[in-house]
């Protein structure tokens, strides 16, 4: 089939390349004149593990092209996928369509041909419907079918989610545009990944009900952890035990410094006020936000409470800067409150981020950024473990004793064991596990 994606951001860029890698015909349309010269170059704007190599061999095998001009892609397209950003708006926190609507009616005036038109973007509830009236007001004898088809890829799993996911949620109102999406997602399909039809508004809520659920797990079992450090008892132990029930599962009960990125904190935003709008206010999803950012801020208190609570004159040492492991993205990242608050306390700031620092760079100042994690533990008073990168969880410990000024490790992520830390010489504290707590022989 050919397919035109609309915008080039984390999820055009990885469903189209993945589309491409399925067999299909894909042209990714981006206004950014330099960002598509530089993906016709194989340059990737984006970090994801694996990416580069997949739209290389699919642009060399002739399946995947980028352009600027949208008109002629949409053409002779079957299917064109609005895959353009939704920020949260300024001052209010709905999403921001504009991207979405310019998006749409640009589109419209190119249509030839039945075309399913397909909302990917993070849209909130009714803008499919909006999508289709803008296209018909701008070309009242297209003919066209809108959908939505939510995406639920992770960052630094991009491509493996895309390629494997727990399910596929489409929304349609008539059948020419079911047949195209099975179509589309066929090789899925044939791997039994299960594909759900519903309507276009349950597919739009869908996708919001899944991030605001999955931001919830995280900072139920992070209000779980401030408990059990007070109480003694070991938050791992807990999401474990609680998870190991099926009606709970084990995923995202991970503790930490709270949750960030491109997608919860903006999508719980938008969430709220779509609630608001329609009178049925989601109070759960309201306190996650507001727990969650107080949470952040907390972090620096955590690192202040190992030094009596001031850091007047104190080195801290940061490993990692990026929401997660395997992205570049410092968007709503903890370490952005923590820097700021550590600084407030009189820290002074070293930090090492092993795919993060240049963005890093336009969002904080007065940061010290290192080589590697043994440069940025030398003369440090704190190591503080922000994000779990791979290359951090074997730390050389000896080593990093004698780099730093005074031997004391936060973890915020519960990489390591407590006893291990310990007994290398270290004062150690982590999220939800009290030093003194025993454990289960
Ligand atoms: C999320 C959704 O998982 C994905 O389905 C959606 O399409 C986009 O938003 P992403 O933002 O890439 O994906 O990252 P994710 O792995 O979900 O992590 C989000 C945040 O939650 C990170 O800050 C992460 O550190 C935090 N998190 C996640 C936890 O603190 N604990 C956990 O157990 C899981």
């Amino acid at each position: 089939m050919h397919i035109t994606m609309v915008g080039t951001g984390y999820v055009g860029l990885v469903s189209g390349a993945c589309f491409a890698d399925f067999g299909h015909q894909v042209t990714c349309v981006d206004k950014n004149v330099d960002k598509i010269a530089a993906l016709r170059r194989g340059e990737i704007p984006i970090y994801e593990p694996d990416l580069d190599r997949l739209v290389e061999s699919n642009a060399r095998a002739g399946r995947l092209a980028f352009t600027t001009d949208l008109a002629e892609p949409v053409a002779k397209s079957d299917a064109v996928f609005i895959a353009v950003g939704t920020p949260s708006r300024r001052g209010d926190g709905h999403a921001d369509l504009s991207y979405v609507y310019a998006a749409a009616r640009e589109i419209a005036t190119s249509l030839q041909g039945f075309t399913v038109v397909i909302t990917k973007s993070t849209v909130p509830v009714g803008t499919g419907d909006e999508v289709e009236r803008l296209i018909r007001e701008a070309n009242p004898s297209a003919d066209v079918a809108v959908a939505s088809n939510p995406e639920f890829l992770r960052e630094g799993a991009a491509i493996r989610d895309f390629k494997h996911p727990d399910r596929i949620v489409v929304g349609v109102n008539e059948p020419r545009a079911k047949k195209a999406l099975t179509e589309i997602y066929r090789p899925l399909y044939l791997n039994q990944a299960p594909i759900m039809f519903t309507g276009r508004r349950t597919a739009e809520l869908i996708k919001y009900a899944a991030n605001a659920f999955l931001a919830t797990k995280i900072t139920f079992i992070n209000e779980i952890a401030d408990l059990a450090e007070k109480v003694g008892a070991d938050v791992q132990e807990i999401a474990r035990g609680i998870g190991l029930d099926n009606r709970i599962g084990t995923k995202f009960l991970h503790a930490g410094p709270g949750f960030g990125g491109s997608c919860f904190p903006k999508d719980t935003r938008a969430l709220i006020k779509t609630a608001q709008d329609f009178e049925a206010p989601v109070r759960v999803v309201e306190a996650v936000i507001a727990v969650n950012e107080t949470r952040k801020r907390a972090m620096a208190r955590k690192v202040a409470a190992a030094f009596g609570g001031s850091l007047r004159g104190k080195t801290i040492a940061l490993l990692g800067l990026t929401f997660k492991p395997n992205t570049d993205d410092m968007r709503e990242a903890p370490a952005i409150p923590l820097v700021t608050a550590l600084q407030d306390l009189g820290a002074s700031v070293k930090a090492y981020d092993p795919a993060g620092m240049e963005q890093a760079r336009g969002e904080l100042s007065d940061v010290t950024y290192c080589d590697g994690p043994y440069a940025c533990a030398e003369g440090a008073d704190a190591l503080v473990i922000v994000t779990e990168w791979e290359q951090f969880r074997a730390l050389d410990l000896p080593r990093l004793k004698r780099e730093m000024a005074c031997p004391v490790i936060v973890d915020l992520r519960n990489v390591y064991r407590s006893e291990e830390v310990i007994a290398e010489g270290f004062r150690y504290e982590s999220i939800g596990r009290s030093s003194q707590n025993g454990h289960g022989i």
